[in-house]
């Protein structure tokens, strides 16, 4: 017993990297595990989202031709005379993953969703909006459900652009806005208002369009704490009020090269934070390519993609990107959020570009990104993957801090032989350092919370246990999943909430009183992960609905 003790203090001073007062890093001394989850996804995963059953939905596009999963024998087949690779279509073009029995079922969906866009409302219905040929202006919604009974809603077109590689984000007024995508220099709202014009031109996007070679599809949309959005595309940035279209702000132009498709690079916002009201918003963006990737890359010749990230605090007053070096060069890079407020930076090839095979040398090895430690120490390599994850993959954080891997179709149709990268149907996932057993004794359990619905600037508490005590650098955290496609995860974002007090409830138990985010600005309306981190290892994520 007393040895055990021991063994676990040991383990803590391992773990914990000095000293930090409001965020305790934890240094990853285990370089976590891959498994494969399921051989056959049946569609390949280019677009994904976790939704609040727990389910990841899962879809690419209608007119690829033959996925590896056929319709529900009670759905009708697609007959679309347009479609260019399949009239009489039979077979699923999207699916949804049970990770609680690692199986899938096919979901149908009748025009191109092709390279589109999505976001959940604060009820959980996603609404996924456009896509390419006659699905480019078509909004669609699927409403999560925990039988097996849903599937998508396609509505008839509705968007007032064509939207195909556009980015999403979810207001707070529970609306979506819809910026961009290719020929698309504007933005929209879904749905719209009747005094609301149907698009609002957006100059910005034509500034930062190379007619050659566009790099800035698929722009970074994140939420800043004024309710206005920061847009970054390309190498430059902007803040726009939306409400009355005008761009508020500049931003320098990051170093390095390009970072939207198809120099695709990735973007957060790192977590925002209690103590600073939710008000301080630094974005952080990794990887992308040198400007004429794509040409060259169709040239033959695979440019080495960025090896930069860029940090910038967008709330300050004069920012400015502060460079660091990854110990890799990453384009096609995913970057998720984990519940400790560590980033994972996985996917990805280290030369090329975004676009059918025009990536060279898949990235392997995961990158694990410590926001608050020192410059030099930021950045660990993990273990590898045996899949290369190229064009069309995606990652997702699960409930149980694990990280969802699929996708990489980089062919034109599904093609399995002859080709550099197979499409990929393999579902793996990465399991942090964190959830190595020998971090058990400090992983909390959620028993409850209460109220079951929380409310905007209300108080609610958190039961939950840990084997060890005494508790250390405790965290209490929100985090809303994001909508995955292109290296982009869109409305992702993670809220390290103010603990009011804790109190021990006897044993191992303890009752923490804890105030939810203040407004939809900070956080909007809909369903979040709520996560209790002690000493850097969280607990599983249990859903909570936050409401307006
Ligand atoms: C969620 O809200 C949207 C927009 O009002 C509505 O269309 C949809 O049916 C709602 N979903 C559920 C599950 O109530």
């Amino acid at each position: 017993m007393c040895f055990q003790k021991n063994l676990m203090l040991l383990q803590l001073l391992l773990v914990l990297s000095c000293c930090m007062s409001s965020q305790v890093v934890v240094t990853a001394v285990l370089p976590g595990r891959w498994n494969l989850l399921l051989q056959n996804s049946g569609v390949s995963a280019m677009h994904t989202t976790l939704s609040h059953t727990g389910k990841i939905i899962i879809f690419d596009r209608t007119d690829y031709g033959a996925s590896q999963i056929k319709l529900s024998p009670t759905d009708k087949c697609r007959n679309d005379p347009k479609d260019v690779a399949l009239v009489i279509d039979c077979w699923a073009h999207s699916v949804e993953f049970d990770p609680s029995t690692n199986s899938v079922r096919p979901l149908e969906i009748l025009t191109d969703t092709w390279c589109s866009s999505g976001a959940f409302l604060a009820n959980g219905t996603l609404v996924q909006t456009g896509g390419w040929n006659d699905g480019a202006k078509v909004i669609r919604h699927f409403s999560p459900c925990y039988s097996a009974i849903c599937d998508w809603e396609e509505f008839p077109p509705q968007l007032a652009e064509k939207r195909w590689y556009a980015s999403d984000q979810i207001l707070p007024d529970d609306r979506v806005i819809v910026v961009g995508g290719r020929k698309a220099f504007s933005y929209e709202f879904v749905p719209r208002q009747e005094t609301e014009l149907a698009f609002v031109p957006l100059p910005f996007l034509q500034q930062t369009n190379d007619h050659k070679v566009e790099n800035n599809l698929y722009p970074f949309l994140h939420l800043s704490s004024d309710g206005s959005l920061f847009i970054f595309a390309n190498a430059d940035s902007i803040l726009l009020d939306y409400r009355s279209n005008s761009v508020i702000r500049r931003f320098p132009t990051m170093p390095g090269g390009s970072r939207n498709y198809p120099s695709t690079g990735s973007s957060i916002m790192l977590p925002l934070l209690a103590a600073e009201n939710f008000q301080r918003i630094e974005v952080m963006i990794c990887g992308g390519a040198p400007s004429d990737a794509f040409t060259q890359a169709i040239a033959g010749i695979f440019l080495t993609a960025l090896q930069s990230c860029g940090r910038m605090v967008i709330t300050d007053t004069n920012p400015k990107w502060e460079m660091e070096t990854m110990p890799i060069s990453r384009v096609m890079g995913d970057m998720i959020i984990l519940p400790n407020a560590q980033i994972l930076i996985v996917n990805g090839a280290q030369r090329g570009s975004a676009g059918w095979g025009l990536a060279r040398d898949p990235v392997l090895m995961p990158l694990l990104y410590s926001p608050s430690e020192a410059v030099s120490q930021r950045f660990q390599i993990l273990s590898a993957s045996t899949i290369a994850r190229m064009y069309h993959s995606t990652a997702n954080l699960l409930p149980d801090g694990r990280v969802l891997v699929g996708g990489s179709n980089t062919n034109t149709d599904y093609a399995f032989n002859g080709v550099l990268f197979p499409t990929e149907l393999r579902l793996e996932a990465y399991s942090p350092y964190y959830l190595d057993s020998s971090f058990s004794a400090l992983k909390p359990t959620i028993i409850r919370f209460y109220p079951t619905t929380i409310t905007l600037n209300s108080a609610f508490n958190v039961q939950f246990s840990v084997p060890t005590s005494p508790r250390s650098d405790l965290q209490i955290s929100i985090y809303a999943p994001p909508f995955t496609t292109h290296s982009v995860s869109m409305n992702q974002r993670l809220l390290a909430l103010s603990i009011i007090n804790v109190k021990n409830l006897g044993g191992s138990t303890d009752l923490a009183t804890v105030k939810s985010p203040p407004n939809a600005v900070a956080a909007p309306a809909g369903y979040y992960l709520l996560f209790v981190v002690n000493a850097g290892i969280p607990s599983t994520g249990a859903w909570i609905q936050l409401q307006a």
